[in-house]
């Protein structure tokens, strides 16, 4: 008897482990990007430049430089980060037309990385 229900809690002990194992598995797969903020390799080359090149070069290239800021090429975006424009615009500060314009608001894992960037001293790694 004594045995017996030692055998049930130990299976009772696998079945919870295994459950709450899936559980986990579960949200990380129906949320990946919930709490987890990829900050590996914030380097301008690494992560700013696509990030540019994805949400904003297509209205700010050298070609077609919507209100005469281009974000191509390291100088015309250091240029941004010196004047206070590229993070203003896109955490939405006062004073600063927020981008992307009329789209979606940065994630705020995109928006950490750049300040992060910035505080470096926006580097050109
Ligand atoms: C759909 C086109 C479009 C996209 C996409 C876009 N911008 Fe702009 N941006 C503009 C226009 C147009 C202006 C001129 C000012 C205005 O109309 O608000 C501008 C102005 C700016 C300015 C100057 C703001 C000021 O107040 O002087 C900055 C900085 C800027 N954009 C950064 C960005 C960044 C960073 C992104 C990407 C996250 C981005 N833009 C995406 C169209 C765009």
């Amino acid at each position: 008897m004594k045995n017996k229900q030692v055998k049930i809690i130990i299976i009772l002990g696998l079945l919870t482990g295994l459950v709450s194992g899936c559980y986990y598995d579960n949200v990380e797969f129906l949320y990946p990007n919930q709490n987890s903020c990829d900050t590996t390799n914030v380097t301008y080359n690494g992560k700013i430049a696509p990030l540019l090149q994805t949400n904003c070069n297509g209205c700010h290239s050298q070609s077609s430089a919507s209100g005469n800021v281009v974000l191509e090429g390291y100088s015309n975006v250091k240029a941004q980060v010196t004047n206070g424009k590229l993070y203003g615009s896109i955490s939405y500060a006062q004073g600063v037309s927020p981008m992307p314009k009329n789209g979606t608001k940065l994630s705020d894992c995109d928006i950490s990385n750049v300040k992060r960037w910035i505080d470096a001293g926006a580097p050109e790694n």
